[in-house]
């Protein structure tokens, strides 16, 4: 059964008789675009068909993209839409990439930051693969960037600079427009990952200068499957998807109206609720953060003095427990979080992030990350707060 979040100036879906805290990985739907499903499935038309019956889904995607546009700060035919937040981030390191080295062949230099999503680091790795020298900019444990690092690090060689926002699992923010300024000075382009930005920061993408920039629409109350890549006005950028001419000759593919038809309602919807959002989000985090500090003995708040997204805390737990059975218990009882393990076949190892930033294996095992969203209230925080102490209090005396 579902019910509404409990802020009526942005209503989304809220599952009775759970708490979510885990809109990072993502969100609730807007109701906004639950109302519309409907309306948008039955216009079934092909965009691209020139006949009466592709003209509704084409208004369709026409109408989202001014929204989005006017969401991220862009104009609309800067926005090329993807499938989501991975494959934005894997056209702008690919085609970043080979459209800098068509250019001039010495550039082969790539930098990213040691925490980005996997997204990145793993498109990254491609790329070394074909021949490219990745270099990797230190996070410190307090979650900040090193910038003499990135100053030394780049070079008439670098051809592609990607850093993110907002990390995903801490919520620290890096100082975007500085280091773009820094990468243009030597003719670098700068992609930034701003899939944790979009509806928790205001986002202007002219204001932070960047060539291109990464966004994910499930991340933002909207229909998952659907993402998008802003490209610079004059930029153009090697195609990742090839085929039909969809995206003005950019990728390829039949669109996905119903998720791009949600995005840009959400867009609209939203554009003006970012900063009431930061508000009452910062202010529920507080409540959080002085709860754990005062029922979780030896929690450690990662980075807590830092510049970080409002809704996201990420911390260590006591030694004697561990993250994943806290989760799990955390489950039984109600509670959705995450812990910044990334577990695949069976196998569960520490948060890459978190051990790049400095943190012990141990302590990395210990991590748990509680990411606020539009329906998160005051009681959920009391019980979260309630639950968690209780919990790690019981594993301890295992
Ligand atoms: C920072 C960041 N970038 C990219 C992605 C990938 O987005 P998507 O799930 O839309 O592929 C995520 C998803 O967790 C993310 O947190």
């Amino acid at each position: 059964m579902l019910i509404y979040g409990a802020m009526p100036d942005f209503r989304c879906l809220k599952e009775k008789g759970r708490i979510f805290l885990d809109h990072n990985a993502t969100t609730p739907l807007a109701q906004c675009v639950m109302d519309k499903l409907l309306e948008w499935a039955k216009v079934w038309g092909n965009p691209s068909s020139i006949h009466q019956t592709g003209r509704a889904p084409k208004a369709l995607l026409r109408e989202a993209r001014n929204a989005v546009g006017d969401f991220i700060g862009s104009h609309p035919l800067e926005v090329a839409f993807t499938s989501g937040g991975s494959e934005s981030n894997n056209w702008a390191l690919k085609g970043g990439y080979w459209t800098q080295k068509a250019k001039d062949p010495r550039r082969q230099e790539v930098i990213v930051s040691a925490v980005e999503h996997p997204s990145v680091m793993k498109a990254a790795k491609f790329l070394e693969d074909q021949g490219a020298k990745i270099i990797k900019v230190p996070v410190s444990r307090e979650g900040v960037m090193d910038l003499d690092f990135y100053e030394s690090a780049l070079n008439e060689k670098t051809a592609l600079v990607s850093i993110m926002y907002a990390n995903n699992e801490t919520g620290h923010i890096f100082p975007i427009p500085s280091m773009v300024k820094k990468a243009h000075e030597v003719g670098a382009l700068f992609h930034c990952d701003g899939v944790q930005a979009l509806g928790k920061v205001t986002v202007n993408v002219q204001s932070w200068g960047v060539d291109m920039a990464s966004f994910s629409a499930h991340k933002c109350y909207s229909l998952k499957g659907c993402g998008v890549l802003y490209i610079r006005k004059g930029l153009v950028v090697e195609s990742l998807i090839h085929g039909g001419g969809q995206e003005r000759r950019r990728r390829a593919g039949t669109e996905n109206t119903l998720g791009i038809a949600s995005f840009g309602e959400v867009a609209k919807n939203y554009k003006d609720q970012v900063s009431s959002f930061y508000e009452k989000v910062l202010a529920l985090r507080k409540r959080l953060e002085e709860g754990l500090k005062e029922f979780v003995d030896g929690v450690e708040i990662i980075g807590e003095n830092q510049k970080r997204v409002p809704n996201t805390v990420g911390v260590i737990l006591p030694s004697g427990v561990y993250g994943e059975s806290v989760l799990m218990n955390l489950d039984i009882e109600g509670f959705s979080v995450s812990t910044g393990s990334a577990c695949s076949s069976g196998s569960s190892e520490p948060s890459a992030t978190l051990t790049a930033m400095g943190f012990s294996r141990q302590e990395a095992e210990r991590s748990l990350r509680i990411s606020l969203g539009w329906g998160s209230t005051e009681e959920d925080i009391q019980e979260f707060i309630i639950a968690l102490a209780k919990i790690i209090r019981r594993l301890k005396s295992l």
